[in-house]
């Protein structure tokens, strides 16, 4: 059993009891940090820093030398999944992520299968335990992955999409073959969730980011549902501690009653989400993690004190909150702002536990 400095995250996430609200933010270590920038261009390429352990432990450790974070997330990319299974993933500047071999064809689905989280993604369990080692017990290391559905909109249209036509077309007239991208996507993220679970992650979380593009049949069909079976076949412990898992689809504020009822500890929201409403549907089942719309941030420090405040009292008082964004931190986003939102969530939440 290994003991944590600070243990806040991990207790908001099983609501337990803690003296204030945890906060970190996705994409904490980002382009808007300039020692991130640094060690990119020292890097070579976004992908030459999360195939080096080295490298990617550095900048996972970059926002908690700055902030006071509750917790660290592994530097990685969701798309290094696909990328094992060799579909040749390259970032084209200014254009996000892309593949050069696209799965559109039916002998490239009926041949996809799941890596070997051990051999083609050694880099990220390598960068896990290295990670943990540096953080000497500080705050807990998130780790995590896409869901099957939002890596199946990358691997079917290549990159990213205004309208997911190809994914689409082929949820409806060929169903069959999308079933089979997400049977192998499955067996792939769970298999690499757990591996980085043996190798020291002490939670985990999965990306559903285009699950709200998805009709709530769709979504439960094709999304949810796998969801649902990755969270059953996670280990449940590790090294004596529980490993909580917290489930993110952006734009799934509609659905949550269903994802929470998937055996997830946590449930991501986007900012569109009242998280009042929120804690009074789903509260008495899972933690929730949110919801500060990221474009609050490009405000003044009082403002943003402001919205962390409404948050914090919409959800009010009590555990079972992880302050977030509603998403990514923009890389336009003023570093010093984010000291202003740590600060304003960790003071009024120690005033409200004392209220
Ligand atoms: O939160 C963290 O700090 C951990 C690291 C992390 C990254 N990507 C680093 C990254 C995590 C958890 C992700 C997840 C991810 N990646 C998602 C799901 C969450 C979301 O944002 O919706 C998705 C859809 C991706 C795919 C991806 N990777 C995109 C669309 C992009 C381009 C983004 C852009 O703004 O250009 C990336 C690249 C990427 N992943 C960057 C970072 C810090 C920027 C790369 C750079 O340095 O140029």
């Amino acid at each position: 059993m290994n003991t944590l400095k600070n243990d806040t995250f991990l207790r908001a996430l099983l609501r337990q009891p803690t003296d204030y609200t945890p906060i970190w933010l996705m994409r904490q270590a980002g382009r808007y940090l300039p020692e991130y920038c640094q060690t990119r261009r020292r890097a070579g390429s976004f992908m030459d820093l999360c195939r080096n352990p080295h490298l990617a432990c550095e900048v996972t450790l970059q926002p908690l030398a700055r902030y006071d974070l509750d917790a660290a997330i592994l530097f990685s990319d969701i798309l290094t999944v696909p990328d094992a299974m060799g579909l040749g993933l390259y970032f084209a500047e200014g254009e996000g992520p892309k593949f050069e071999r696209p799965l559109r064809e039916e002998w490239a689905i009926r041949n996809l299968a799941a890596p070997d989280p051990g051999v083609e993604l050694r880099y990220v369990l390598d960068a896990v335990a290295e990670i943990r080692r540096a953080l000497n017990g500080s705050v807990p290391l998130i780790g995590f992955s896409g869901s099957p559905f939002t890596l199946a909109c990358y691997m079917i249209e290549g990159g990213a999409s205004d309208d997911f036509r190809t994914i689409k077309t082929m949820l409806y007239d060929r169903p069959d073959l999308l079933h089979h991208v997400l049977d192998v996507n499955t067996k792939a993220v769970t298999a690499y969730l757990n591996a980085q679970i043996e190798a020291g992650a002490q939670a985990v979380m999965i990306f559903d980011t285009w699950g709200g593009v998805l009709s709530r049949r769709a979504y439960g069909e094709f999304s949810l549902a796998y969801m649902r079976r990755i969270v059953a076949g996670l280990k449940r412990e590790h090294d004596g501690a529980r490993i909580p898992r917290i489930v993110f689809t952006k734009g799934g504020g509609q659905w949550l009653e269903e994802i929470a009822a998937i055996g997830c500890d946590a449930v991501g929201l986007d900012w569109t989400a009242d998280i009042g409403a929120a804690r009074e549907r789903v509260g008495g089942k899972v933690a929730l993690q949110g919801n500060l719309d990221p474009s609050i941030l490009f405000a003044q420090p009082e403002k943003i004190a402001q919205e962390a405040h409404a948050i914090l009292d919409a959800f009010g008082p009590g555990s079972g909150h992880v302050f977030n964004l509603g998403h990514g931190i923009s890389q336009f986003t003023p570093p010093e702002h984010v000291t202003a939102l740590v600060d304003a969530v960790h003071t009024h939440s120690r005033k409200q536990r004392q209220a």
